[in-house]
């Protein structure tokens, strides 16, 4: 254990437009490895996770997170080792895994900066695995589709984002309800990543296709559940090829957080096909978080589920990591690792 604590905090520097974050705005600073009061634990940090919502950390959420204050360490998903405790739950060694400050080293009591309960990550995973695919990356694929888009055998699914951390999985979850998945994403390789590797039966590049047009030929009896992690032109795409009694799981709506989407046009679909539109939320699940996990975590003992993870190698990687997934740089979770995992 060294004595100097890394972190990153945000810049007195102007953001993008939107939720966009800048490089400007990632600040380096050291500090002291803050000390575990009573209740409390001090976890070394070993893998963050980035996703689009460092950004909404930064800049705030109507409704959900204030901004972190200009000179505070950002927060985010990490991963990491209890390696002291005064909390009587957690002991050295522990793989826990919450919101916390993208710091070598943190102090907490049993609730994350979101207020959710510190999870403990399972001992046959590794810490990325439970930041990534049991964390909220495999939840969100999970809830939006156990909750919202009930898929069952043979129906036509389509995943947007699908080669983003949450997409490959939601549409592998798909996959294992019985239905047919295409998936959109961004590049000839990602497309043939989600038909190759990860049995995706058709892929859209939205980069080079016209994806209404592609949509149609691909799901010609209508698309039965579409899950959505981008919105805009797509979603609107999506709505116009919607099968009846449809349903539509708003993830995420990434096309509008940097710059303003294309409104949508299609949107009665909805009556004309007694189709359904619902998002959901993931911290408003935190009391399904083990039935979720419980069932992802099979899936991946079973091996039927395959992760994709993306690997930054270094503390030095933060802002270039967390600002790439806005230009499709990542291929599935997009994590950064700081330090070998230090183990039990
Ligand atoms: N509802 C919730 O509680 C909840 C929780 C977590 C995340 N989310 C949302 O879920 C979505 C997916 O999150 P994630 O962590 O899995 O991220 P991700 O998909 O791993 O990363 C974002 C991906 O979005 C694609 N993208 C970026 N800009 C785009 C654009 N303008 N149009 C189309 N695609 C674009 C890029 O892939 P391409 O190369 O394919 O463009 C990029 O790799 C995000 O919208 C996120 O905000 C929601």
């Amino acid at each position: 254990m060294t004595d100097m604590n890394r972190q990153w905090c945000v810049a007195d520097a102007p953001g993008g437009s939107g939720l966009g974050l800048t490089h400007e705005q990632f600040e380096y600073r050291e500090a002291a490895i803050p000390e575990p009061r009573d209740g409390e634990v001090l976890i070394r940090n070993v893998y963050f996770s980035c996703d689009p919502m460092n950004h909404a950390w930064v800049k705030g959420m109507e409704e959900r997170f204030r901004a972190i204050p200009i000179g505070q360490p950002m927060c985010g998903g990490v991963a990491g080792r209890v390696v002291a405790s005064r909390h009587p739950d957690f002991k050295p060694g522990d793989a826990v895994t919450g919101f916390l400050e993208f710091a070598d080293y943190v102090t907490t009591g049993a609730f994350d900066r979101t207020g959710t309960p510190l999870q403990r990550i399972p001992t046959d995973f590794s810490l990325a695995s439970g930041l990534a695919t049991l964390g909220m990356t495999g939840l969100c694929a999970y809830f939006g589709l156990a909750d919202i888009g009930k898929p069952t055998l043979g129906d036509t699914v389509v995943v947007s984002g699908a080669a983003g951390a949450i997409g490959t999985i939601a549409g592998q979850l798909a996959k294992l309800s019985g239905a047919r998945v295409i998936g959109i994403a961004g590049g000839g390789s990602k497309c043939a990543m989600l038909t190759g590797e990860l049995g995706f039966d058709a892929a859209i590049d939205y980069k080079a296709e016209d994806v209404a047009a592609r949509m149609a030929e691909l799901a010609p009896r209508g698309i039965d559940v579409f899950f959505d992690n981008v919105g805009g032109g797509i979603l609107d795409a999506a709505l116009a090829n919607m099968a009846h009694g449809g349903r539509i799981v708003i993830c995420g709506g990434i096309a509008g957080y940097n710059a303003q989407a294309p409104g949508l046009h299609n949107h009665m679909a909805l009556a004309m096909r007694g189709c359904t539109m619902a998002g959901f939320f993931f911290f408003d699940h935190v009391g399904r978080f083990a039935e979720g996990v419980a069932r992802l975590a099979d899936w991946m003992r079973g091996g039927h589920i395959k992760e994709v993870l993306d690997i930054a190698d270094g503390f030095d990687k933060v802002p270039e990591a967390a600002l790439g997934q806005f230009m499709g740089a990542n291929r599935g979770k997009q994590l950064v690792k700081i330090v070998e995992d230090p183990g039990t």
